[in-house]
């Protein structure tokens, strides 16, 4: 089930998924959230740290699993997700430490990475609710389009439009990594909760396919998303183009 709010543009929407995830950290301060990276969520992120600074808001008991990372990137490089995360929310907010959880993409073995991850998830008793942007090309968290997808944490190799869309966070497009470990659709979709931001006439597209699509396409990974009961997505005017209300 998709649940469909449009605003008017990014700033909006940043505010508008801050104050839903607050409403739902509000109603349960234990809750496990998976996270996103990327230039949308940004707004999200700021907006929740203002929240815990007037003390509207407390991560002290949230649990937090993020959703992909890049493969032989140093945590400490300013571009991964590790960074990000650390600059965008968690060195802002009083989160646990212990409490969270990031993939780390550049040990010697993937195979255990990333079946350390997808048990780490059970053990914490699954995601609550998991924050997704979507890529220009229909991804979700790194599931790019393929013949088949992945259900659990996997190593993936980046689409090209996905490295020429990431490039803006490197010196070069050379730099950006060509693999990344991420969520698989499977433990995506095994969140309890989904919430969905994009904004931007580049995500028009992918929406269209998450609202229009008369099939589940694993060349349009997000179509994947109208398999879960309970998707909330916040979009702009832009984004919401092509979808007829
Ligand atoms: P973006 O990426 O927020 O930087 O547009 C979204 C995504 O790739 O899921």
């Amino acid at each position: 089930m998709l649940n469909l709010i449009v605003v008017k543009d990014y700033d909006e929407m940043s505010l508008v998924s801050a104050n839903w995830l607050a409403d739902e950290i509000n109603k349960d301060p234990s809750l496990v959230l998976g996270l996103a990276t990327g230039g949308t969520p940004e707004g999200l992120y700021a907006n929740l740290i203002k929240m815990y600074k007037k003390g509207s808001l407390d991560f002290s008991s949230i649990k937090t699993f993020n959703l992909d990372e890049y493969v032989s990137l140093p945590r400490e490089n300013e571009s991964s997700y590790y960074t990000y995360m650390h600059n965008h929310l968690f060195d802002h907010v009083n989160l646990n430490p212990n409490n969270i959880h990031l993939m780390d993409g550049n040990v010697t073995n993937l195979t255990i990475e990333r079946q350390r991850y997808d048990q780490l998830i059970l053990d914490k008793g699954g995601i609550d609710i998991q924050l997704l942007g979507v890529g220009v090309n229909g991804h979700i968290g790194f599931n790019e389009p393929d013949s088949t997808l992945k259900i659990d944490v996997h190593v993936t190799r980046l689409a090209k439009e996905t490295i020429s869309a990431n490039a803006r966070y490197f010196n070069s497009i050379t730099e950006v990594p060509k693999f990344s470990l991420t969520m698989g659709i499977g433990s995506i979709l095994r969140a309890k909760k989904i919430i969905l931001i994009a904004d931007g006439e580049h995500k028009a597209k992918a929406i269209k396919d998450l609202f229009r699509s008369e099939v589940i396409d694993p060349l349009k990974p997000v179509t994947f998303l109208r398999l879960h009961p309970d998707v909330t997505v916040i979009i702009d005017e832009k984004a919401a183009k092509e979808i007829e209300l």
